[in-house]
């Protein structure tokens, strides 16, 4: 689900974003009745030169003398009113088609299976909910306005012209399919330019945004140079791009120019033949003339509105390719009882298709009730082992149970309400304490819950001395804080939840020994009766672990209990040994 996977016809894709305005469709019958009138207005403009020259210089009647100007005058109030209505009730409908695909769009950003996130960077997401949801809301706003206008435009200056001269009009006539010729292969090479734009212009943004987070590690490193030769590189080739657009557009624009010229050498050539013979007078010639001319600014913004809206479809179609794009399957039965053994048969699992298996068959038993802790080296498989649980990722074969119920057959959010799970790597919301501590489906839990999940993680005494206590904004992804101090809320937050499934991914990395041992006592007693997988480096802190289960690539190496296990002198005493001579 890249910004090239787009293979939506045009067509199509101007259908399903019309969709998106059909709650507004009396704004916008209102809009294209402006339009219309703009139309119109125009054409009785130049239909006007007609009696203002003869009548007004050649005749000098009286009477047309005093309807023209006030003519004159009320086509442009008109005119100017229904210009109002148009732009404001095309904005609107534009900006309502905005926020909709922006809300559809991030709301199927939830419901994306991790595999996603995998595979296409944030920047890449945010870029779309921003400018790409921006450029459509162009072109089924704008675009659409200067179409309906300009054809209209075009349409009532024809029937004036036709009206001055036919035989005139019909070889101005010819040079149009000419012109419509070069403005489709032009849109072509635009269209495809344009989604090259696109992906440069994320690219930009992903490698900027990567150096500034990363800026300890750019910055001791000495990595500033190449940083901004990887940003040189993306920025150059965004700006050739950019300029091969500017080019294509500059040229379809002066080809049309020059066609609308050549119509125009062709018509003052035939009109001076026909004013001898036939009866083409001045203020014909002059409402035909002004006709002609009033018609090169519509055809000139016909030509680029192509690319306005080529430019709008294939940002709707990569907004399209997220909305279409598979959800993590949630149905399922519900409820369930989680207070049964997990077990996982022939578990095999791989990020994606052409990386090695994380998990390389995986029989094993979580008993429900018990502690069970996952050891091993890192990149065994240890974390993606307890991913699975949650279905953050489904395992390619093999089958996971809660009970007798493989946990594919249970609605997602039945599953996911009975565990909870602090990660290896904790980001917090950009909000307060107490709101991180009680995210989601905790939002409404007491000050006093909050704080009795606080203090079982031991957290409670830095929180007291924030600013503000468990009101202190924590700044984005809680840099404000500590790794450890960070640890501890979320520790907190899955105290709150007080889910049945217990998944503890090295909860306690980033905190000191001290601190460890600490929160260890408040830890234990919650996993009491829980069914709790604890992921461990530090092998001191799952000693009393109900079973421990040894890890190496991506297999159960073996389990047992502590002693057992260091009895069998296999690879959980080994990792033990070395551990116990640096302690
Ligand atoms: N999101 C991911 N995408 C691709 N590969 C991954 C991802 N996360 C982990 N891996 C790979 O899967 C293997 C197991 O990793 P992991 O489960 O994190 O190990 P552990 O937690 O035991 O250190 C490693 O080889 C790692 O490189
Ligand atoms: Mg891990």
């Amino acid at each position: 689900m890249s910004e090239s996977d787009t293979k939506r016809p045009a067509a199509e894709v101007y259908k399903r974003l019309l969709g998106y305005t059909r709650q507004h469709w009396g704004l916008g019958l209102l809009a294209v009745f402006g339009m219309v009138i703009e139309g119109a207005a125009a054409g009785a403009f130049t239909w006007l030169m007609e009696p203002m020259i003869n009548g007004t210089f050649v005749a000098q009647d009286a009477a047309v003398m005093r309807w023209v100007p006030l003519a004159i005058i009320a086509l442009f109030l008109v005119r100017g009113v229904a210009g109002f209505i148009v732009d404001v009730g095309m904005a609107r409908i534009g900006g309502s088609v905005v926020f909709q695909l922006r809300s559809e769009v991030l709301a199927k950003y939830q419901e994306l299976p991790l595999s996603s996130f995998d595979r296409e960077p944030v920047a890449m997401m945010v870029q779309r909910l921003s400018y790409t949801a921006d450029q459509v809301a162009r072109a089924s706003a704008d675009a659409l306005k200067i179409i309906i206008t300009d054809v209209f435009t075009l349409i009532a200056l024809l029937i004036v012209m036709l009206y001055a001269s036919a035989t005139l009009t019909l070889t101005i006539l010819i040079v149009t399919p000419v012109i419509a010729g070069i403005i489709s292969v032009v849109g072509k090479r635009y269209r495809r330019l344009n989604h090259k734009v696109q992906d440069a212009t994320s690219g930009l943004a992903h490698s900027a945004e990567q150096s500034l987070h990363n800026v300890e590690a750019v910055k001791i490193y000495a990595g500033g140079a190449m940083e901004v030769e990887r940003f040189v590189a993306h920025a150059k080739s965004s700006e050739r791009l950019n300029r091969k657009i500017i080019a294509t557009q500059a040229t379809s624009s002066a080809l049309v120019q020059i066609m609308a010229a050549c119509a125009l050498g062709a018509l003052v050539w035939f009109a001076g033949r026909m004013a001898v013979g036939s009866g083409l007078d001045a203020g014909k010639f002059v409402s035909l003339m002004t006709s002609m001319m009033a018609m090169l600014p519509s055809l000139k913004r016909l030509t680029n509105v192509q690319s306005q809206l080529q430019r709008g479809v294939a940002a709707g179609d990569s907004l399209f390719a997220v909305l279409d794009a598979e959800s993590e399957p949630a149905a399922g039965t519900s409820p369930v009882d989680a207070r049964q053994d997990l077990v996982l048969e022939g578990v095999r699992f791989r990020y994606a298709d052409d990386k090695p298996w994380a998990l390389d068959g995986v029989d094993l038993r979580i008993p429900a009730g018990k502690t069970t802790a996952l050891v091993g080296r890192s990149g065994s498989g240890k974390t993606t082992l307890a991913r699975l649980l949650p279905r953050f990722y489904s395992p390619q074969s093999g089958e996971i149970r809660l009970g007798a119920l493989p946990i594919e057959s249970i609605a997602l959010a039945e599953l996911r309400r009975h565990i909870a799970v602090v990660s290896q790597n904790v980001l917090l919301f950009d909000d307060t304490v107490a709101n991180n501590i009680a995210y989601g489906s905790l939002q409404g839990a007491s000050r006093a819950d909050i704080e009795a999940a606080a203090a079982a993680a031991n957290a409670l005494e830095f929180i007291r001395e924030l600013p503000q206590g468990f009101d202190t904004p924590i700044g984005d992804r809680g840099n404000r804080l500590s790794g450890g101090q960070r640890q501890r809320l979320a520790i907190a937050r899955a105290i709150l939840k007080n889910a049945p499934i217990l998944i503890l991914d090295e909860a306690t990395s980033a905190l000191d020994s001290e601190s460890e041992r600490l929160i260890q006592d408040a830890l234990d007693r919650i996993l009491k009766d829980r069914t709790a997988i604890v992921i461990a480096h530090r092998l001191s802190t799952i000693e009393h672990a109900d079973q421990v289960v040894v890890m190496d690539r991506g297999r159960v190496q073996e389990t047992g209990n502590h002693a057992e296990l260091l009895a069998a002198q296999g690879a959980y005493a080994h990792l033990h040994k070395l551990q116990f001579r640096d302690e």
